[in-house]
């Protein structure tokens, strides 16, 4: 499409440095913005220097939170291309997150047309450390001025990018994780499948809570009895319990995330099946107390492949593959950063070259 006005930033910023990025906090010169409104549907498609936006005290997202958002990310390819990782599983999930959210959908190809477009004029901002890559941030919020409680007629639509090196501090050794059994993030029949802020907001106290006992996450329960596994909030899960690979099921409540589903295929690809189920706490740590909770890992587009080495639960406290790395994990980072890098063959057709 070669129709998306650019209005190019007078001044360049100077990049950071590529060893300490951290996790979304530098922002590169541009940002690509498109509006909506009940008349023109979704329009002006712009690209525009990066900066802040003006918006009435009464925009509908300030309220009641009317947003959605998602999260890919850009690599530099062994070949010296770039690549994106699977951008039309997310541009579908962005879609499945406004149906919930009563947000007007978005025509993929059109998003996917103008993302390329911006990635491509911030090439020289994709990091290449081994755990760098730009992140990617489209999201939609209702800037209707009105505080009436209703779907908004009014979107603006951005897409903002950011290098970035590993989510955690721990890059890719094992992250210790506290199960929540206070608060609980979504509930059947709620938001919790969609990617939109409350799920974030509503998890922010126990994650706090967790963070000053030393645990980088919270692993979240079902939200009706407490009793089964979910996510962790920025990633998925799985577990190696017995020589079987298991994740829980994606009953409603949970993200389905690209990552985990990217693990999933990659390791029927090898011919490992992977058992998609209900899995209690309780099971998990018998497993751990039998000594047969072989290793633990989270999956997500910010985190990629995050190994779990310690997990707290009430008053017990375990530790999974003697704290280190364990082998699939391993091997599931190694390959999925490995195509995401045209390091290993793609073969299973998701590198999507620009
Ligand atoms: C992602 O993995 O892209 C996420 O959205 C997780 C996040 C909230 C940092």
């Amino acid at each position: 499409m070669n129709n998306i006005k650019v209005v190019k930033a007078e001044q360049l910023k100077s990049k950071p440095d590529a060893n300490s990025l951290g996790f979304g906090k530098y922002f590169t010169d541009h940002m690509l913005v498109m509006d909506y409104s009940a008349d023109q549907q979704w329009h002006d498609l712009r690209i525009v220097p990066y900066g802040p936006i003006s918006l009435d005290p009464s925009a509908m997202v300030f309220h009641y939170g009317q947003e959605v958002f998602e999260g890919m990310k850009a690599y530099k390819t062994a070949d010296g291309n770039i690549s994106l990782f699977r951008p039309d599983m997310n541009l579908k999930r962005l879609n499945a997150s406004c149906e919930r959210i009563s947000i007007p959908q978005v025509d993929p190809e059109v998003l996917l047309e103008g993302i390329v477009q911006l990635v491509n004029l911030e090439r020289e901002w994709i990091p290449e450390g081994e755990e760098s890559s730009l992140y990617i941030r489209p999201f939609i919020i209702a800037t209707e001025a009105c505080l009436g409680v209703r779907a908004a007629k009014e979107y603006k639509l951005l897409v903002i990018l950011s290098p970035v090196g590993s989510y955690y501090p721990e890059g890719i050794h094992p992250v210790s994780i506290y199960v929540e059994d206070q608060y609980v993030r979504a509930v059947r029949g709620g938001t919790g499948m969609a990617k939109t802020s409350g799920n974030y907001a509503s998890g922010i106290k126990a994650q706090e809570a967790a963070k000053q006992d030393g645990y980088s996450q919270v692993l979240w329960l079902d939200g009706v009895e407490k009793k089964y596994i979910e996510e962790v909030g920025s990633m998925n899960v799985f577990f190696k319990i017995g020589g079987e690979i298991i994740t829980p099921a994606l009953t409603g409540s949970i993200l389905a995330g690209i990552t985990r589903d990217s693990v999933i295929a990659l390791l029927a690809s090898w011919g490992i099946p992977v058992v998609e189920r209900q899995i209690s706490v309780e099971e998990l740590f018998e497993a751990a107390r039998q000594g047969v909770l072989e290793e633990a890992f989270g999956t997500g587009t910010a985190a990629v492949i995050s190994p779990i080495g310690t997990m707290k639960w009430e008053n017990e406290q375990i530790s999974i593959a003697g704290g280190q790395t364990g082998e699939w994990s391993k091997k599931l980072y190694d390959s999925i950063t490995g195509i995401q890098k045209g390091e290993r063959d793609d073969h299973l057709g998701w590198r999507h070259t620009i």
